[in-house]
């Protein structure tokens, strides 16, 4: 099936090419959006990333060039109108696992980045400093973190921090009963937290998830806690938590993912002006750690993305089940 790619990279084709055995793919750098649309004419299939962005006009205009399946190479869908592309009769489809170690382990390594702060020390010991100034961390071991989200990827990271020696609180909709039996325990989203040292946010992008972590819930924290956000970026209102590290009151903010990123992540600005005053203060601080969306960015799960892909457009073309379809 002729599939037109969107906001792809080098990675994306070396991938996709690699596993793909009977697609015809075209790749374009360019993200989906209302001005990009006609880039997909000729196709059957679009694939698309985090970013882009499949409101009504967008779904509208590819169903009127003969679009008939949007293949989202990722977990997540909120940049998707779902009631658009049922209306347009577009079937959607995505990757709802692909290592969630990956993503539970980057949070691990912001988590402990932030903390030991090895991201100064390597600089420091490369200027020939090797002094500890300013150096000081904390032991992890018997401390209480938090996880909002305990589905596959809050699942691992709430095993990793077991294993670390802390104490794991977390908050979810639905509790998972396997967890529990690993000592792990629910609570109130309050009650996570004002007793967690470190808060993970794990769960998916909704509109009753928007701006869960908020000038309320930042002030509710344990005064000085370490916030860690590999999720989607608009879990927290970002000029709140800019407000909270001020004062102090938030100790640490480790982000893979923020509000605004569809402007700037995934691509080289390093030559640019950069105007977006938001994320220029949050670079600004000693204690935040900014990595740009790159949790998933392991070869585990980039075979696993571009194999479940494929298998989806195969589904779809022969008319089979479509076991990852988003309704
Ligand atoms: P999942 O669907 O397995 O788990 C999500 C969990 O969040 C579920 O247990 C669900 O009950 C819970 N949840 C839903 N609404 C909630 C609410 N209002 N309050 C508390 N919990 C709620 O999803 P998975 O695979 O663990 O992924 C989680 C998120 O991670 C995705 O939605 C995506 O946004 C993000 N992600 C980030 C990546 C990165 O590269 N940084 C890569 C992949 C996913």
């Amino acid at each position: 099936m002729k599939t037109a790619f969107f906001s792809t990279h080098s990675y994306d084709k070396e991938y996709f090419n690699k596993y793909n055995k009977e697609h015809q793919l075209v790749f374009f750098e360019a993200a989906l959006e209302e001005q990009t649309t006609n880039l997909a004419a000729g196709c059957e299939a679009v694939c698309v990333f985090v970013n882009d962005k499949l409101n009504p006009i967008v779904l509208t205009q590819l169903a009127r060039q003969g679009i008939k399946l949007i293949a989202l190479r990722c977990a997540g869908y909120n940049n998707v109108n779902l009631t658009a592309a049922k209306e347009n009769n577009i079937k959607v489809v995505r990757v709802p696992a692909y290592s969630p170690h990956a993503v539970a382990e980057h949070a691990v390594a912001l988590m402990m980045t932030l903390n030991r702060k090895t991201h100064k020390a390597y600089n420091r010991v490369r200027e020939g400093d090797f002094s500890l100034r300013k150096l000081t961390g904390f032991d992890l071991y018997g401390k209480t973190t938090g996880v909002i989200g305990t589905g596959k990827i809050g699942a691992a990271f709430a095993k990793i921090m077991t294993g670390f020696g802390c104490k794991v609180l977390a908050y979810d909709i639905y509790e998972n009963e396997v967890l529990k039996q690993t000592g792990i325990e629910y609570t109130t989203l309050d009650s996570l937290l004002k007793s967690s040292d470190v808060v993970s946010l794990h769960c998916p992008l909704t509109d009753q998830t928007k701006h869960i972590i908020n000038d309320a819930s930042l002030s509710k924290m344990k005064h000085g806690a370490m916030l860690i956000n590999t999720s989607r970026g608009a879990l927290i209102d970002t000029k709140a938590a800019i407000q909270h590290l001020k004062s102090g009151q938030l100790g640490y903010l480790g982000i893979d993912v923020y509000e605004q990123e569809e402007k700037l992540f995934f691509n080289n600005l390093s030559g640019e002006v950069i105007q977006d005053d938001v994320i220029m203060r949050l670079m600004s601080f000693p204690n935040v750690l900014i990595t740009a969306h790159q949790g998933f960015f392991t070869d585990e799960a980039l075979t696993q993305i571009a194999q479940t892909t494929l298998n989806n457009v195969s589904a779809f073309e022969k008319g089979a089940p479509l076991l990852n379809e988003v309704k």
